[in-house]
């Protein structure tokens, strides 16, 4: 965090009141790499797919508009939230919003599908990525699937003022540990919109 005297929520919460949600350097105005991951994740339209860390992206606007009915969007900051609502209008009754740190989130029902694009990678104290691991087993039904997104080992060293820890699809494989199975990976040059470029690496997992 470039001032330590600010919260984790703080700080995102400040980052989506300041910042048009189109201007943060993670925009994607369609998430391609997702929905191609998602698609071919088999799930049915009626499974359950979480967004942690959604934050004001247009991943939940694409699943609603391809049918899925069982969405639930989580983030830290409410203020992205209620973005994603505004912008969805009347369609943002049908998905459930969670305004919750992750690391202390602790769920109430099972999902078929977890994505996660660029909020794991935030999580540098060992405690913390424990604690999200402890959500994610809690909320992946066995056998479901995570999709988790992140800055690959040629990508930055931050993201929005904070230091990130870069990830290889097989990095990312040793740090969930052997209950979960390496199923696909894809990697993405990243385009900001001030014109940059980030390296990402997707990897898709399956719950054993
Ligand atoms: C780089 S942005 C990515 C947003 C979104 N996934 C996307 O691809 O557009 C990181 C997001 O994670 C959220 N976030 C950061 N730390 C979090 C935490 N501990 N728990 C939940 N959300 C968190 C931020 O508010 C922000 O929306």
């Amino acid at each position: 965090m470039s001032d330590p005297s600010i919260t984790r929520q703080q700080h995102w919460q400040q980052v989506y009141t300041v910042k048009d949600e189109t201007a943060v350097s993670w925009f994607q105005e369609s998430p391609q790499v997702s929905l191609a991951l998602i698609a071919a994740s088999g799930l049915t339209r009626d499974a359950g797919i979480i967004d942690v860390g959604g934050g004001a992206s247009r991943l939940v606007d694409a699943l609603l508009a391809a049918g899925h009915s069982d969405l639930t969007v989580l983030d830290i900051a409410e203020a992205a939230l209620a973005k994603t609502r505004q912008r969805l209008g009347a369609r943002a009754a049908a998905v459930a919003w969670i305004a919750a740190d992750i690391t202390a989130w602790q769920p109430q029902r099972h999902y078929a599908l977890w994505h996660d694009r660029a909020v794991f990678h935030f999580l540098t104290a060992a405690e913390d990525r424990t604690a999200y691991k402890r959500a994610l087993q809690a909320a992946l039904l066995p056998g479901g699937q995570a999709i988790i997104a992140s800055f690959a080992p040629d990508g930055p060293e931050r993201c929005s003022g904070l230091p990130v820890m870069r990830y290889a699809p097989e990095s990312l494989a040793l740090e969930l540990g052997a209950g979960f199975r390496l199923e696909e990976t894809r990697s993405e040059p990243h385009k900001t919109p001030a014109g940059g470029q980030q390296a990402f690496q997707y990897s898709r997992f399956r719950r054993l």
